[in-house]
């Protein structure tokens, strides 16, 4: 097949150039708005008399029928094809003959490309988007059924305040939806044609560039041509939103891991979502969760890849710039696979309240209520912190624990210690005290999940 730009040299490239050049193996996830896009351009080709009324519909319905037979299997793609761009062009001039080399005018694939890419990631983005809302909920689910489960809170992964299940998921449904919020802020800078930018500089057609991308829903165009075939900040942006909602699954993976093992068996996934050994019959491994976290790395891969692809481009198009598609395509079917086996995963997780309860009541979780105690008894802070450190030491060499040491014992520290200081280190207590905006108390915990709620 002779090359569409076979002009100044023959066309005429090495097999392995072909191959080496082409992007059709991937970009042809895009054929959709490759076409979507071409009729747009023949409409407002026409409709700024560069081109007939007629011929716009002969483009229209040439283009109209390759998109249905490749839906419908009838029309395969040409593998053979440098890309979609050329691959679509190719078609619709062999079923529509030469009104088909008419397309292309006030266009270059420069433009054609940044197009296609904007509107795919803005479909591709709007599904991320609803994925991470439908886990958000499945989190909150789960967190208001947990409210008032006790476990214990940790820093530097040691015991260290009582808190509750339904607090901790919660802190996981505030990172999602911040990761909405900034694929929403991302997707806005994407919404913006780059369209009739040409190769570079703009076309000496008398285009309309706002009527074309008003045909193709955006909301606005990009204001310099130069910039508008040269711009990948959108496929930076979204690369970025990504890993970071990546980072977010993989933490909690994390702790899902180090909670479904039998040192924690806080929680027990269900057979749907994990894998047995080999060898070892006893064996219940969280792959999901571990794939999650692994492939969090690749990920933040294809962002320093890109990011790297960029960082030495001259303006305006290089083609360089064609490494951007397998690098985004591929975080956005990551993440996509990974929310969408992370939700039922999390729908189907039993939580398993007496071993988090239990691993409260060790590891002297109640000591900052020990300390708060005296404090309310008029000790200042610092005072009250040591005592209760000491009382801890105590405790620890004699083998008890702050909720069943005699009061004479608790006496014999300071003479502020009575009866109530039972009730003020029971942990159940210690949880609903904590009534500051944001804690951990039921109540607290009931207004996070209010607020996810209204913003979901
Ligand atoms: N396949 C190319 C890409 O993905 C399309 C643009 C080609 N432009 C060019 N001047 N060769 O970037």
């Amino acid at each position: 097949m002779p090359k569409m730009w076979a002009g100044r040299t023959s066309g005429n490239t090495d097999a392995l150039a072909d191959d080496f050049n082409s992007s059709i193996s991937f970009d042809s996830v895009m054929y959709k708005q490759d076409i979507k896009g071409s009729m747009a351009h023949a409409s407002m080709l026409a409709a700024k008399d560069i081109i007939s009324k007629a011929e716009a519909d002969t483009l229209i319905d040439g283009l109209d029928s390759i998109l249905s037979d490749l839906e419908s299997g009838a029309l395969e793609i040409d593998y053979s094809c440098e890309d979609i761009h050329m691959f679509v062009e190719q078609v619709l001039t062999e079923r529509i003959g030469d009104v088909g080399k008419k397309l292309h005018t006030a266009r270059s694939r420069n433009d054609q490309v940044a197009l296609d890419m904007r509107m795919y990631l803005m479909a591709q983005t709007d599904e991320i988007i609803s994925l991470v809302k439908s886990l958000a909920l499945a989190v909150t689910a789960k967190a208001e059924e947990h409210k008032a489960t006790i476990m214990p809170g940790y820093t530097h992964l040691q015991r260290a305040q009582p808190i509750t299940f339904g607090h901790h998921l919660m802190a996981y449904v505030m990172m999602l939806l911040r990761d909405i919020s900034r694929i929403k802020d991302c997707k806005k800078r994407t919404n913006v044609s780059p369209i009739g930018s040409c190769a570079l500089a703009g076309t000496t057609f008398n285009t309309d560039r706002f009527y074309e991308a008003s045909l193709l829903g955006f909301d606005g165009v990009c204001q310099n041509s130069i910039d508008g075939v040269s711009d990948r900040d959108f496929c930076i942006e979204l690369l970025s939103t990504i890993a970071t909602l990546m980072m977010h699954l993989s933490r909690f993976s994390e702790e899902i891991i180090l909670w479904s093992s039998w040192e924690f068996k806080f929680v027990e996934l269900s057979d749907a979502y994990t894998t047995g050994s080999s060898i070892m019959p006893q064996k219940k491994n969280p792959d999901m969760a571990e794939l999650v976290r692994g492939k969090t790395g690749r990920v933040y891969g294809n962002l320093m890849a890109l990011l790297t692809t960029l960082k030495g481009l001259p303006l305006a198009y290089n083609k360089d710039m064609q490494e951007d598609k397998e690098c985004v395509f591929d975080s956005v079917e990551t993440v996509k696979m990974c929310l969408g086996v992370f939700i039922p995963m999390i729908e189907t997780m039993s939580v398993i309240e007496g071993n988090m309860l239990r691993a409260a009541q060790g590891g002297f979780i109640n000591a900052t209520d020990l300390a708060d105690y005296l404090v309310k008894k008029g000790l200042p802070f610092r005072s009250a912190y040591k005592i209760s450190g000491e009382i801890v030491s105590y405790c620890i060499k004699n083998g008890l624990v702050l909720e069943t040491m005699p009061l004479d014992v608790y006496k014999s520290f300071s003479p502020l210690f009575d009866e109530d200081v039972y009730n003020d280190i029971d942990l159940l207590i210690c949880v609903q005290k904590r009534i500051s905006f944001g804690g951990t108390s039921v109540q607290s915990v009931e207004r996070q999940i209010e607020f996810a709620k209204s913003q979901l």
